[in-house]
């Protein structure tokens, strides 16, 4: 079996495509399935790209029987956006669920031993400690966070009756973009913070605050950021890790820094790292946003041997060297 190459799905999305890069680069043969229903289109792509809706049951058999002997899938695509899921239910649970479940059945019957699925701490819901460790109580509070719940069951069943060797990553808050990738975070609508915080100054608009009331120190929500390249390393080092468990493993590891940054402290940091100052807006409260996430990563640590490195300047400044070379 030729252990390079790797079914990257929603390659050409803000984290699969990192990845997709930061595997190419580190040796692996990326072969990318899209149907850019999020992303757009390359006009000339650097990887082996398949267009394939992987909703579609028949779409992914008929596209893995054009693969050669693939060695693992790293499964990013989905729908993720999380206000959308509460209008959009079905639509999320039908292509995030059935997508999970037709690659766990290509796995089985193209002999792929190993498989990485890009979960979320929003399958924690609202946390009852910080930090939040992978033995809390799953209590998604959306449909996106459900669908990605449903996604992990899927894949345990497959590792305990078929023997898939499966991890799910999950992650608490990506964001900048890899230096000399040409990839980032683009997505339309953005819901994401430190794109925002970027796109507000850059524009001289007001920032939406969304609450200044909660229990924290200075108001405003926490959350845990983790650079994009770190997360796209994180993918090669759980694929090392799995390779070295017995075959039908399963198991669940968040991806995080275990530090809390308030939505204050990223504007503060995003004035300082690009020297302008960020007019805000105080907004109230939106439902089902938890006041803090922060990863436990001590899984992460013991099970990886891994842990991220760069800070929040370095999320800023790349993801404004992202933004400054698609507008020049
Ligand atoms: N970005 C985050 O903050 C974050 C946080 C936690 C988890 N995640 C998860 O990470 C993964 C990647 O997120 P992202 O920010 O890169 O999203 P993205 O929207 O940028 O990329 C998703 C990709 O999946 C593709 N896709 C969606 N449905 C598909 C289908 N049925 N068939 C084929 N391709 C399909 C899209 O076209 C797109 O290229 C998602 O599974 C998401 O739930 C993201």
């Amino acid at each position: 079996m030729d252990k390079k190459n790797i079914v990257v799905t929603g390659g050409t999305g803000f984290i699969g495509s990192s990845t997709a890069w930061l595997l190419a680069q580190s040796g692996y043969t990326p072969f990318v399935l899209d149907n850019f229903s999020t992303s757009v289109k390359p006009e000339k792509s650097l990887f082996n790209l398949i267009e394939v809706d992987l909703s579609q049951p028949d779409e992914v058999t008929k596209a893995f029987k054009k693969l050669p002997q693939i060695h693992a899938i790293f499964h990013f695509a989905a729908k993720a956006l999380v206000p959308e899921s509460t209008e959009k239910t079905w639509d999320y649970f039908h292509n995030n669920f059935n997508a999970t479940l037709n690659l766990a059945e290509a796995a089985t019957q193209f002999s792929v031993p190993y498989f990485i699925h890009s979960s979320t701490c929003a399958v924690y819901g609202i946390p009852q400690r910080i930090p939040i460790s992978e033995n809390s109580p799953l209590k998604p509070e959306t449909p996106y966070g459900e669908s990605k719940r449903a996604s992990e069951n899927i894949l345990q069943q497959f590792s305990k009756w078929k023997g898939l060797s499966a991890l799910n990553l999950r992650y608490f808050n990506p964001a900048g973009a890899i230096t000399g990738s040409k990839c980032g975070e683009l997505h339309d609508p953005e819901t994401h913070l430190i794109p925002n915080i970027i796109t507000s100054i850059h524009q001289n608009k007001p920032f939406k605050i969304f609450g200044n009331d909660y229990s924290t120190s200075d108001g405003t929500c926490i959350r845990d950021f983790i650079h994009i390249k770190d997360l796209a390393q994180a993918h090669l080092v759980a694929l090392s890790f799995l390779e070295t468990q017995p075959q039908g493993t399963f198991d669940c590891i968040n991806v995080g820094k275990n530090q809390g940054v308030s939505v204050k402290e990223a504007i503060k940091t995003a004035e300082k790292v690009l020297g302008v100052q960020c007019k805000v807006e105080v907004h109230p409260r939106r439902h089902g946003d938890p006041a803090e996430l922060i990863a436990d990563t001590t899984q992460m640590k013991q099970k990886l041997r891994w842990q991220p490195q760069l800070p929040l300047e370095a999320m800023i400044e790349d993801h404004w060297n992202f933004i400054k070379g698609r507008i020049s």
